[in-house]
């Protein structure tokens, strides 16, 4: 994750800031993996939607599709492998065996933030996933706040010195406020949005990172011509919890108040899900189940950041293997028990919508999307 403030070029980088910048990554990882940083009383909402379940499906389980088109490639199941880290030597493994996991299973891979690579350009190896996912679709990623730091030019960069098929800009301003030294300033942000749409040359993913995306903010992130989104909203990692836990005594306090701030998950797809993005629902996605809830409310695909964390660091490349297989099984299970042939039809499933989805959709004036 893109954390404090950037310096302009990478010739500002100093010493001691790109020690801080390691140890906060490894910081990262260990918290996320350790389970210690989820939301505490928020979830997803992704279990306040049932799908009615079909007795006669008339098909094989094996003619059930899962094919899914997104930012230009076909995902051979909705799922994405979300953002998390790079930089140091264990994101460099971590990045690229996800990305060969990735690559076998036909699944989508998103680097984190490319910030490190943009203030020392050794650590660009780190990001390097293209020679084992070779056909994936890649995802870059850099911070809104730096973005709008950067010239065109130089976030280009980052993007084709990893060759990725589209950049993630995320925004984070709950964690920035926690972090110590986190940014406190982010005007400029649709301006920096509108440009690189306009200038980068390929796709852009605006995507959260664990308090979701409001309606307002997909209909903003349309109206300057970017059809991509990651709502990335809350009922997973909380990410104002992570930078409590790193944060000292005045930070901790307002992190502990903040720790499950955000539009959860479900809520934040649902109130998007006509505004015609493609959406990918990372933020409390655990299971097979999950991913066809959120496909089912108008996602493209579902993502997946500290459970594959876990998975990896519990039981390695097999491990994360094993697992993403498990979620695939389950959404493909699920597809098929609700009468779907493709894991788009889904979106047009009979279901049943719980009353705490139904007042979000309700409270911002959105119809309840029949892709
Ligand atoms: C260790 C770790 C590092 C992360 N770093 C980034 C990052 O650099 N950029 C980003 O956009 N999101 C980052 N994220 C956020 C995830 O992509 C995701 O939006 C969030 O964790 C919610 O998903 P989850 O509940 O599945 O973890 C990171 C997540 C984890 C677990």
């Amino acid at each position: 994750m893109t954390t404090s403030h950037a310096s302009s070029s990478s010739a500002d980088a100093r010493p001691e800031q790109t020690a801080l910048i390691s140890q906060r990554k490894t910081d990262h990882i260990n918290l996320c993996a350790s389970g210690e940083v989820e939301f505490r009383g928020k979830g997803t909402l992704l279990d306040d939607l049932q799908l009615i379940h079909d007795a006669l499906p008339d098909r094989h389980v094996d003619e059930v599709d899962l094919r899914t088109p997104l930012l230009g490639k076909v995902l051979k199941a909705p799922i994405v492998i979300s953002a998390m880290t790079g930089g140091t030597d264990e994101a460099q493994d971590i990045n690229r065996d996800l990305a060969r996991v990735a690559e076998q299973l036909g699944l989508g891979f998103g680097l984190g933030s490319q910030r490190a690579m943009w203030l020392r350009p050794e650590t660009a190896r780190t990001f390097v996933v293209r020679d084992v996912a070779p056909t994936a679709l890649v995802l870059g990623n850099i911070g809104l706040v730096q973005a709008r730091d950067m010239t065109t030019a130089q976030v280009r960069s980052l993007v084709d010195g990893v060759g990725a098929d589209a950049l993630c800009v995320h925004l984070n301003p709950a964690m920035e406020l926690i972090q110590p030294g986190g940014d406190r300033d982010f005007r400029s942000g649709l301006d920096t949005l509108r440009r690189l749409h306009a200038e980068l040359g390929v796709p852009i993913v605006v995507k959260e990172t664990g308090c979701g995306l409001s309606r307002r903010v997909g209909q903003s992130v349309r109206a300057v011509g970017i059809d991509a989104v990651d709502v990335s909203g809350a009922g997973g990692t909380s990410w104002v919890g992570v930078e409590t836990r790193r944060a000292e005594k005045d930070e901790r306090a307002l992190g502990e108040e903040l720790w499950d701030w955000g539009i959860p998950t479900a809520a934040s797809v649902a109130m998007l899900a006509d505004l015609g993005l493609q959406i990918v629902a990372t933020g409390g996605l655990r299971t097979g189940t999950d991913v066809a809830h959120a496909v089912a409310l108008g996602a493209r695909a579902g993502g997946l950041a500290a459970p594959v964390l876990r998975a990896y660091k519990a039981g390695g490349y097999d491990g994360t293997v094993r697992y993403l297989e498990q979620v695939i099984t389950a959404v493909r299970a699920i597809t098929f028990l609700a009468g779907c042939r493709t894991a788009a039809e889904l979106a047009k499933a009979p279901r049943v919508l719980g009353s705490r989805l139904r007042a979000f959709l309700e409270a911002v004036g959105a119809p309840e999307s029949r892709r």
